[in-house]
Parts: structure tokens; C-alpha cells; sequence
């Protein structure tokens, strides 16, 4: 077993049973869509924006790494990053998914991006961890209240009615969590109180408001059908609720957004919906809670909504890497072609095909709610599904009104208009067989040859270029020949034995600028000096810094990348790698004569190492001590 460099071993022990629990494949295979590749999978990166499959995910080593912005680590550098979650609360989340108990005890970060623990703003980010576990935690609290009240006979009566009017299964109730909020000024405000919690994290989630005189607090939500808002792992994060009397206005009250609550990247139901979307490749979006829950009491299981609002970027991006294909599905026509305007925008450069459908095309039924519920609705429904279309097509029926039958002039203004926008768009980043296609359509429609247009689309595109092309995050510098060296060691341990003398220095972590990379080279150090495994997993192990995460998995893939996983070919790199390394520290060392420069043995540094370790830690170098 590998010590954790500077933690208690129970809480290594926690985190080996974790990781060993836990199949990165599945992990990541409930977030994004993964393709097999080889002995690999595939799938479009959620750290960057990122166009066509640039993470890869690699099960015998269990790590992830992303080639285009260098995200990377094993499946809790995964959590970390993916829910932006701290360390204790990833190893939390992974473990009760693999029902494992952990320890009772804090882990503390040790290694720190320069191989000293972090420096300030550490604490900030802490106190920030701890309010947003504690919003966490009184949204939990709220739900489990508003569950308990529709269960009361009393209180709970008249939302009940609202749910068995509507015809909502217990099973959905179950599923969705549904709940009610009493008709009363303090119904959470008193259990909060009588369970002497902290009011703060109620304020910041919205669900209890300060009185405007004589102090003390009042409930949000009054007299409502509660429907807990779920992130993608099944926390609540925020509320809406829907009126119960007529009277009420609005007809639904939302929390605002918060710390835990970012509305542009959530979607109702995503979490009861995304093993299916995930299955069929599909997602539809409906326009209403109600119309979800609808959607997955008839089978329809991957069914979501937006928040009342018109589909985000967010929404996009959260969708399109787990499905190929998203059905935007619409109550009305008019709705219905506005929302194709806003997708065509929303999708047009990301590699997911998007579909417009609208119900009123199909049934007098005003939702999917109403349809669901009918006789034969679902066949019906599925029709209107499966009659979806690509919303370019509403952009090129609405140019073929346009157009009409005007004269050559109109015609080409209107298709110059409409080259504008396509470049607008971003068509120099949409894939090559949909930019043809988007050219042939137009150029069919407006009766104007195919070079014509694509002719004005590289003009407008050039009389454009001078804008900053959307920022992609890309960290891709090519390694240098030590950080080769490093990675060769990540994956094959063994190397550093066949190191001469002299070489040692090539590794020593002082030597490396960037931090990161340099906190990997102490691990690798430590690891050597302790006799252990300078292995991939042993170094992913030894930090919670997530950056020094990344840079280690980087490391180890474009090394494995470019010998091709091949044993035989990573010792000649290993071999070549040396050379040049060895090549630029003759051209860097100064003086005259390049053999006077004092070269250390191996085992001499080693001993200088430990002699210093032995002297305590006001002596320490960049070599993080074991505890
Ligand atoms: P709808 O009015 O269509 O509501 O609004 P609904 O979901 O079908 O609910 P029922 O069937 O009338 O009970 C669609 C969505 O718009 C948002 C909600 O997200 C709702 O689900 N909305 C609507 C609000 O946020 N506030 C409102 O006042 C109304
Ligand atoms: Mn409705």
C-alpha cells in the first residue's frame, strides 16, 4: 500500500477502498456519452467547449484525460472537477455510491500546487465550501419538510387534490419528491427553529425571507405544490412552486438563483431522465414541470424542462454530451418558431443534432401534460416527436417566403443577409458535412449557384476574422524533454532504475518551472526515496490538488499517446528523451568547460535527501516529507 503523502492513513485507507469501489468507466459513463475507442472510450470534453471527442477514458489505468485543455486525474479528480466539488466532499459523494463507510475524520490537503500546502485563499474557498454544503443541506431539509406536510392529513390536503386532479401517480410523486408548503407564514420557519438550525442557509437559498420590521423571518413558498429542483447527482438545489388557489399570483414561484442553484445549466428532471437520455441517445424538452412528469408517467423517461426560461447555452452543452440528438418539444406554432430562431443559435455549432416540435401541429391538446393524459395520447405524442424537424429548415422555409418569387437583387440580398448570420453563427465551426448541406439548401432555395454563396461566406467571413475567435482554454504546450522523462517514469515505474549517475538531476523537481509539473516530479521523488512505486495511480494518490492531478495525467498520457501504449516503444522513448534532455542541460550549464561542472550520483543525492529530511523541516527543499 502506498502512504498518502501527509495524511492519516485511515483516510488513504478511505480513499483506496473508494477508488478501488469505483469503475471510472461507469462513473463517467453517468455524466457523458462515451464511445469505445480501442482500449478506451471516447467522449466530448465538459471542461472545455470542446467539438468533437477530445477526453479520452482509460479503464486499465482508471484515469480520464482531456488532450485538448489537459483536464485529467483519476474518478475523484473526476468528481472534483466535474461538480466542483472539495476533496472530502467527492470522496463523500463516491463513497456512498459504492456504499462504502468512511472514517469519521476531516482529510486536509498537504501537497500543495508547489509542493507546500496552499497559501491563503485557502480559507476563502473553505468558508465558501462549507455555506454551500449547509445550502445543500437546508434544501435537503426543506424537501423532507415539504414531503412531510402532502403526507399530513390537514396541511396536506389541498395539494394532494391539485396532484390526484391532475391524475400524478404516487410513483411520480416518489420520483420527483414532490411536496407541499402549508398555507402558513411559518410552517418551515418553525421547524428550522425547533430543530435550533442555523436560519443563514435557508435566507441564502431562498426558501425563508427576512421580515421587513420587528426582525425574525418568513417562508418563501406559502400554499404551494412544491417541485424540488435535482442536480445531475440528485441534490436539491432549488424550488418551484406551483399555486394551489386560482387567486394566487404568480402561478409558479421559483428560488432564485444561488450559490448551489445556477439556472442556466440546470434542467428539471435531468437527474430522473438521464439514464434514459443516455440510452436512447435522445432528449425532449418540454416547456413545464407538469409536462415532465407527465412525459415520464407515460414512459417517456427522458423527458425534461428548461426553468421557465428558453433553452441556454448551458442547457446545450449539458445536453449534447449525453445524447446525439435533443427534440425541443413546443405547446404552440408561434412559440415553436421563435424557439427555432433561439436554437438555431443556442445549437448551432455544437455536435448535437436538434429537432422542433410542436404539439399544436398535431392536437388541440395545449400541453403535453393534457395530451399525456388523454385516450391514445402517447400515440399521438410520439407522432409529434417523430415528426420533429431540424429548426434550419423553419429559417429556410421563412427565406422561401422571403424570396417569394422577387428579382435577382432581392434574391441576393436576402441570401447575403442570410450568409451574415450563418457567420455570425460560427459556420466556420460547424462540421464539414452539415456546412455543405447548410450551403446546398440555401443555394437551392434562392436559386443561386453553390460557389456564389460559399464565395460570400468566405468574404464575410474574412471581413469578420479580426474578431477574437471564442476563447478555448487550450493548455496543449508541447512537453518538454524532462516532462517526457516523467511521464515515462508514470508509466513504467521501473525506469528511474535504469537512470546513470549524472541523470538524476533531470528529474529533480527544482528544476521544473511549472509548478504542477514540479509537484508531480516530488511525488515521484518521495515515492522513489520511501521505495515505493513512483506509479500513475500511486502519484494521482498522493495529492488532492487537483491541478497536480491533472498535470500528472497529462504527463502519463501524451507519453502513452505517443509510444502508443506500446512497452517496447516507451523504453526507446524513454531512451531518446534522455538523450535530448541530456543534449539541452550541455547547451544551458555555463562555463567553459562542460565536464567541470560537479555532477552528483544517484545515490549521493539520495543520501542528500534523506540527510536532509532528517534535519527537519526549516531545512525542507521541494521534497514534500511523508508523515
Ligand atoms: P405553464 O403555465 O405551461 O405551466 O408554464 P405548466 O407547467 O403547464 O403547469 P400547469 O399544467 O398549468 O399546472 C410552463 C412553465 O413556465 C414556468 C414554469 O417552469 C412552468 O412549468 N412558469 C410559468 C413560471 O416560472 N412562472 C409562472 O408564473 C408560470
Ligand atoms: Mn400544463
Amino acid at each position: 500500500m502506498i502512504p498518502a503523502l501527509g495524511r492519516s492513513n485511515s483516510s488513504s485507507d478511505d480513499r483506496q477502498r473508494v477508488l478501488d469501489a469505483t469503475d471510472i468507466v461507469r462513473l463517467i459513463g453517468d455524466h457523458l456519452a462515451l464511445r469505445p475507442k480501442g482500449r478506451e472510450f471516447v467522449c466530448l470534453c465538459p471542461f472545455h467547449d470542446d467539438h468533437k471527442p477530445s477526453m479520452c477514458v482509460v479503464p486499465h489505468k482508471q484515469i480520464y484525460h482531456c488532450f485538448s485543455c489537459g483536464a485529467g486525474g483519476n474518478a475523484i479528480t473526476f468528481v472534483m472537477e466535474y461538480h466542483k466539488m472539495s476533496y472530502g466532499e467527492a470522496l463523500k459523494f463516491l463513497a456512498e455510491r459504492a456504499g462504502i463507510e468512511l472514517t469519521p475524520w476531516r482529510p486536509r490537503r498537504l501537497v500543495g500546487a508547489a509542493g507546500q500546502a496552499s497559501g491563503s485563499d485557502e480559507g476563502d474557498e473553505e468558508a465558501s465550501e462549507t455555506s454551500r454544503s449547509a445550502m445543500l443541506g437546508a434544501a435537503k431539509v426543506a424537501q423532507d419538510f415539504f414531503r412531510a406536510i402532502l403526507a399530513r392529513p390537514e396541511h396536506g390536503a389541498a395539494a394532494r387534490a391539485v396532484l390526484e386532479n391532475r391524475g400524478v401517480s404516487p410513483e411520480m410523486v416518489e420520483l420527483f419528491q414532490l411536496g407541499a408548503a402549508p398555507d402558513k407564514w411559518d410552517g418551515l420557519v418553525l421547524t428550522i427553529s425547533a430543530k435550533s438550525l442555523p436560519i443563514e442557509p435557508y435566507r441564502a437559498t431562498g426558501l425563508v425571507k427576512a421580515r421587513e420590521q420587528g426582525g425574525g423571518f418568513y417562508d418563501a413558498f406559502r400554499n404551494r405544490v412544491m417541485f424540488p429542483i435535482h442536480n445531475q447527482i440528485g441534490q436539491v438545489i432549488g424550488f418551484g412552486g406551483r399555486r394551489i388557489n386560482d387567486a394566487d399570483e404568480p402561478k409558479y414561484i421559483n428560488s432564485a438563483e444561488s450559490a448551489i442553484f445556477d439556472k442556466s445549466t440546470t434542467l428539471y428532471g435531468l437527474y430522473q431522465a438521464a439514464q434514459a437520455i443516455r440510452q436512447s441517445r435522445t432528449a425532449i424538452v418540454t416547456e413545464g414541470y407538469m409536462d415532465t412528469i407527465a412525459c415520464h408517467q407515460a414512459g417517456v423517461r427522458n423527458a425534461v424542462a428548461t426553468l421557465g426560461t428558453a433553452l441556454t447555452a448551458g442547457n446545450a452543452r449539458v445536453l449534447r454530451r449525453l445524447c446525439d440528438t435533443v427534440v425541443l418539444l413546443f405547446d404552440g406554432d408561434e412559440a415553436g418558431q421563435r424557439a427555432a430562431e433561439r436554437a438555431v443559435e443556442v445549437f448551432f455549432t455544437e455536435p448535437v443534432d436538434v429537432r422542433i416540435a410542436a404539439l399544436s401541429s398535431h392536437t388541440d391538446a395545449k400541453d403535453p401534460d393534457e395530451l399525456l393524459k388523454r385516450e391514445g395520447g402517447r400515440e399521438v405524442f410520439d407522432r409529434v416527436v417523430a415528426a420533429a424537424v431540424d429548426p434550419l429548415e423553419l429559417l429556410f422555409a421563412r427565406i422561401r417566403a422571403n424570396i417569394g418569387d422577387a428579382g435577382l437583387s432581392a434574391r441576393a440580398r436576402v441570401v447575403e443577409e442570410f450568409v451574415a448570420r450563418l457567420v455570425d453563427l460560427g459556420i466556420d465551426r460547424v462540421d464539414k458535412v452539415r456546412y455543405q448541406l447548410i450551403i446546398k439548401r440555401l443555394s437551392q432555395i434562392a436559386g443561386v449557384d453553390w460557389e456564389t454563396i460559399s464565395g460570400a461566406v468566405a468574404t464575410r467571413r474574412a471581413r469578420t476574422s479580426q474578431r477574437p475567435t471564442p476563447a478555448v482554454e487550450i493548455e496543449a504546450k508541447p512537453l518538454t524533454a524532462p516532462e517526457h522523462l516523467l511521464g515515462c517514469i508514470l508509466n513504467d515505474p521501473t525506469l528511474p532504475q535504469t537512470l546513470v549517475e549524472e541523470d538524476s538531476e533531470l528529474i529533480d523537481p527544482e528544476t521544473f518551472e511549472n509548478g504542477a509539473v514540479r509537484s508531480v516530479a516530488s511525488c515521484i521523488s518521495s515515492l522513489i526515496i520511501d521505495e515505493h512505486t513512483p506509479s500513475l495511480a500511486a502519484v494521482l494518490a498522493a495529492t488532492e490538488e487537483v491541478a497536480v492531478q491533472r498535470a500528472a495525467t497529462r504527463l502519463a498520457s501524451e507519453v502513452d499517446r505517443l509510444t502508443e501504449g506500446s512497452a517496447e516503444k516507451l523504453r526507446r522513448f524513454w531512451a531518446s528523451s534522455l538523450d535530448s534532455a541530456r543534449a539541452q542541460r550541455r547547451r544551458l550549464k555555463l562555463g567553459p568547460d562542460p565536464s567541470s561542472v560537479v555532477l552528483e550520483s544517484v545515490a549521493d543525492r539520495l543520501e542528500r535527501i534523506r540527510q536532509q529530511r532528517a534535519r527537519g523541516p526549516n531545512d525542507q527543499r521541494a521534497i514534500p516529507r511523508p508523515a
